[in-house]
């Protein structure tokens, strides 16, 4: 029996074994924690009659997908070249230390999670992050503390 998010996911996308990379993108968007579970990777192997180890390859190949679980707020750093080079270490840096975890941690209170990405288009206004699904550019470490400490602030 599947989860009713696999079962949600597959009837919107479709069943065929082409669909499986749209499913996991559905799947992990509707799923608490911003991630693909084991328990999900099973449901949707079966849904789409494919082998499970085709479902935990294609979910561990794309850097957007995530087998593990992420906090509410999923911070996506930029390291592709231009980013990089326009102060993106230091922004990461910055992330870290105003949320006292590493990149690819979440927070114990599982609010916020760090990871590196590669370019996702917004090179113009380097350095950029997304936050969930909202790019921010041209970011300082000043602006970045500031969007972290909004967020804490919206959640008290
Ligand atoms: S290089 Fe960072 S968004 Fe393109």
């Amino acid at each position: 029996m599947q989860s009713k998010i696999v079962m949600d996911a597959i009837n919107k996308v479709g069943d065929t074994q082409d669909k499986l990379l749209e499913v996991l993108i559905e799947v992990q968007a509707q799923a608490p924690g911003n991630y693909i579970s084991e328990t999900s990777l099973r449901d949707i192997a079966q849904g789409l009659n494919i082998p499970l180890s085709k479902a935990y390859s294609v979910a561990g190949f794309y850097s957007m997908l995530s087998t593990k679980e992420r906090g509410k707020y999923l911070i996506q750093i930029c390291n592709s070249g231009p980013c990089y080079i326009n102060r993106g270490k230091a922004i990461a840096h910055a992330f870290e230390q105003v949320l006292g975890i590493k990149m690819g941690e979440t927070t114990t209170d599982k609010l916020f999670t760090l990871e590196y990405t590669s370019c996702f288009g917004a090179c113009d206004v380097a350095p950029a992050i997304k936050l969930n699904d909202k790019v921010y550019g041209n970011l300082t470490v000043n602006r970045a503390i500031q969007i972290i400490n909004d967020l804490k602030e919206g959640e008290k």
